[in-house]
Order: C-alpha cells, then structure tokens, then sequence
C-alpha cells in the first residue's frame, strides 16, 4: 500500500536526478518522484499522484536549496515547458545526463556493466537552437508573477509555448533564450503586427481560429532566416500584409513560407506555400552546407552537431574503399559529412522531400559518391537493398526516439557489417535495440554529446564491435 496520499504535502530530502528531468526522494523506501527539485534539496512537495510503487509530486516550498542549483536567466524557467533544468547548474546537467545514459543500458538494454564517460557539454548554453516551435493559443496562461502584479491580461491570445502537461494554454513568451535575441524580438513584434489586425488565434477546445503555429528556422553559420506561419487556410490578403511588414520591419527574415493546416491534430502536415524568398534557408555544419526545407529534420543546435558528427566519424573508422550506409539519413547530413573518406554512401530515410534535400546537399558539396533512397526502413531495409546497394563495410544509425523497428535490427543483425555505428537522442531506445543484438554485437565504447542545454535530454554514440562467430 502507498505510504502517501493524493493532495498531500510532504517533505522530502531529494537524493538524485530520476527520468524526464525529475528527481527522486524516498519515505521509508517508497519512491517520490519530484517535479522541479534538484538532488540536496530539503522541500515541501504536493503529492499529485500516488500509486501502488510510487507517487508523483511538485515543488511546493523550497526549505533548503541544493549547491547544484543555479539563478535561472528566464523568467518564465519555472513555469515553460522550454527548458526544465534552467535551475540547475550546467556541470551537474551534464553529471545527470551521463547518469541517465549508464542507467538505460543497466536498466533498459539489460547490459551488466557499462562505461559512459563524460558528456561533451556545449560551449554556448544559450542562443543554441536553430529552429523553434511557437504555438498560438485562444487560451493563455498566466504566471504567479503576471497575476501578482494585479494587471488587466488579455487572456484570449497567446504566442509562446505550452505549460508542461497543460494542452491547452499557451505562455505569452516577451523573452525566450533559447533561439537568439532577434528571435526572441521577433515573436514581440509579430504578436503586436497580428493583434493590431485582429487575426485571431487557435482555440485548440472549439477548433476555429486563423493563427496556429509559428516557426523559426536559422541558418546559425550563414543568417538565413525562415518564418513558417502554420494558418488554418490560406488568405491572399493577410500573406500580403505579413510580407509587407517583414520586409519592412524585420528584413533578417530571408524567406516566408506558409503552410496550412485545417485539421484538428496539432501536428502540420504538407507542403507551405512560398511568400517571398527561396523557400530554403542553409546551414553549415563543419565545412559542410546544407540546404533546410521547412518540415525537414535538421540537428537543432548546428554548433553540437558538429561535434556529434565528429564522434559518429571518429566511432566509424573510416577507409577508403568503405561502403557506408547510413540508415535514417533526413537531409543526408552525416554521409555527406563523411563521403570523403569512402568509397561510396547509401542514404535511407522515410520522408520524401528529405530525401530530394539529401540529393540536393550532396550536390551542393560535390559529394558525388552518395545515393539515397526514400521509403519506411522496415521495408526498405531487405536482401534487395543490399543487392543494389552493396554489402556495408560501415553501418550508421541514427533513429527517431523510437528507435529501430524489429525488422531493421533483425537485418542488421543478419548483415553483420564489420563496423557500426549507433547515434542517438534517446537512450532508452537505443539501449533496447543494442540490448536485442547482443549476439552479434558487443558495446565497444561511448560517448554521449550535449545537443539541449537546460533539458533533460541527451543524445549518445555507441561504437559497436562485431562478435565473431
Ligand atoms: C533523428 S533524425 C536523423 C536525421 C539525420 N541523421 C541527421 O543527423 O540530421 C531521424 C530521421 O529518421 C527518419 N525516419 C523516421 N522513421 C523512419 C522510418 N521508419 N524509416 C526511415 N526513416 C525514418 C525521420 O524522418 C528523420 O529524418
């Protein structure tokens, strides 16, 4: 039986990092996991879940702060779902984030033993992301502060992000650290331009509205900039405005694209209409270029990606006569990375535009030894591909946070190439997967990279050695 209760507060002394950016503390052995404290904390926490195992809790009151905490530079850290660890100090991210990789594979790859060493941390901690994701909201939340302050809010608009948990109501954002500071200015003078017109935005309960989504994307090496406006349906009229008004205002916008979006889901699909400029913004990674489209995957923080690609190269042992295949490959960006140490490299990937993006890139760096094909790994990734392609001397994969499909790790472990690769933004996956080819694969070494200061998240590289029979 659980030892707490629902709607109870409790004090705890908090022992150490959990999962999803939580932390842990016990009352007689059982576990409570705790919403926004830091290991060394003493706190009050309200308990908001109780199970038969565990509770789950929040931070009430601080009574005794940990050394491993920090001051926030955002206003809203306790209250975005942007960064979650903007209040701890970025050593102990890192300490947490290392932790978290050794415990997927103890715990979820089943391994016995494991040698994580330390994350490769990121210079910049701020300013870092070259792409967010803005939501507008009929619906906007207030902090405690905005309330305290005692002033009239217009809580019919918002354009921000999302409260944790919370699919309704949207932050007003006036300042965000995460993109850049003409970003973060950007969203200020946008919502002023919308208002002012009266274009109302997303009610997500009644599903009416004009004003859905915003994305920024930046060309952090080149200045590139792209705006994405996500519409419920297009108007000639308001795109006309709109353009008027960044060319005008805000001319570091170098294209303007629209895509629109009548569903009910909040995820856009299809293809944006083009206001001005190309379309595309690039961006560098090493001495490389490479073209972004809209909805296309590119690594978020360019300056990391660099390095993660550094430690996939260095992992991959590349030689001369290599044929690398490089599964789940976007825009092509880790083959074209490495195309000039091998013979040849095969690109694979779900998403047709990427695809046409990857062929795009491996022009635009005379990579001429690289082919790719589009289609879902799992039917893609048979005898027949091998055929046409070649056996790989050299495997990289670089999954979504779902990992492989079964298919694919089966036919990996059927192929068994000489060296492989893993890269990872999620662990937990990659630790299941490794843990399923064990028979034909052991862990040969590590290394994870810092890709999203301030979150819980972290991406990891696993070297694999082949076992031989
Ligand atoms: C983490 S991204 C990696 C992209 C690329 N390696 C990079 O570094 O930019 C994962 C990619 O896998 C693709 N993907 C997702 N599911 C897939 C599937 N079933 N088959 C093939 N590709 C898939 C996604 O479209 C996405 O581009």
């Amino acid at each position: 039986m659980p030892t707490l209760k629902r709607g109870q507060t409790v004090e705890l002394d908090i022992e150490k990092f959990a999962d999803k950016g939580k932390s842990l503390a016990r009352v007689n052995g059982y576990v409570v996991f705790v919403e926004g404290a830091v290991p060394g904390d003493r706190v009050q926490a309200y308990i908001h879940r109780a199970k038969k195992n565990y509770a789950e809790a929040k931070l009430d009151t601080l009574i005794e702060p940990s050394d491993l905490r920090t001051e926030p530079r955002c206003r809203y850290a306790d209250t975005c779902g942007g960064c979650a660890w903007q209040h701890v100090d970025y050593a102990a991210q890192l300490d947490a984030k290392r932790q978290s990789v050794e415990e997927a594979f103890l715990h979820q790859g089943g391994f016995q033993s494991v040698d994580v060493p330390p994350v490769i941390g990121a210079e910049d901690t701020f300013y870092y992301r070259n792409k967010m994701d803005f939501d507008f909201s009929a619906d906007r939340w207030l902090t405690t502060d905005e309330i305290d302050t005692g002033k009239d809010f217009d809580t019919d608009f918002a354009v921000g992000l999302h409260v944790p948990g919370n699919f309704f109501k949207v932050l007003d954002l006036q300042e965000c650290h995460l993109q850049s500071a003409w970003s973060a200015q950007f969203v200020n003078a946008l919502r002023e331009f919308v208002k002012a017109k009266g274009w109302a935005p997303w009610d997500i309960r009644n599903h009416e509205g004009y004003l859905r989504h915003l994305v920024i994307r930046e060309g952090k090496r080149t200045g590139e900039t792209m705006v994405n406006l996500v519409t419920n349906g297009y108007d000639a009229e308001r795109m006309e405005a709109l353009a008027d008004f960044l060319q005008a205002e805000q001319p570091e916008v170098t294209t303007l694209v629209n895509t629109i979006h009548t569903g009910k889901s909040q995820n856009p699909q299809g293809d944006p209409r083009v206001i001005f400029g190309p379309g595309v913004i690039h961006d560098e990674i090493g001495p490389h270029r490479f073209e972004i489209r809209p909805g296309a995957f590119f690594q978020t923080n360019t300056a990391q990606a660099e390095r993660l690609y550094e430690v996939a190269r260095d992992f991959a042992d590349l030689r001369p006569n290599d044929v690398l295949y490089d599964l789940y490959c976007g825009a092509g960006t880790i083959g074209i990375f490495m195309a000039e140490g091998v013979q040849k490299v095969v690109g694979a990937e779900l998403v047709e535009s990427a695809v046409e993006s990857a062929r795009t890139n491996a022009a635009l760096n005379d990579a001429d030894n690289c082919t790719f094909e589009a289609g879902d790994l799992k039917t893609l990734f048979t005898d027949d591909f091998v055929d046409r392609h070649g056996r790989p001397d050299v495997l990289i994969v670089d999954p979504p946070r779902a990992g492989m499909h079964k298919d694919v790790v089966a036919q990996i472990a059927a192929l068994r190439p000489e060296r492989f690769v893993y890269v990872s933004c999620n662990p937990q996956t990659q630790a299941r997967d490794l843990g399923r080819l064990r028979e034909a694969y052991r862990i040969d070494a590590m290394q994870p990279v810092d890709m999203f200061p301030h979150t819980p998240h972290i991406e990891n590289v696993v070297r694999l050695a082949r076992v031989e029979a």
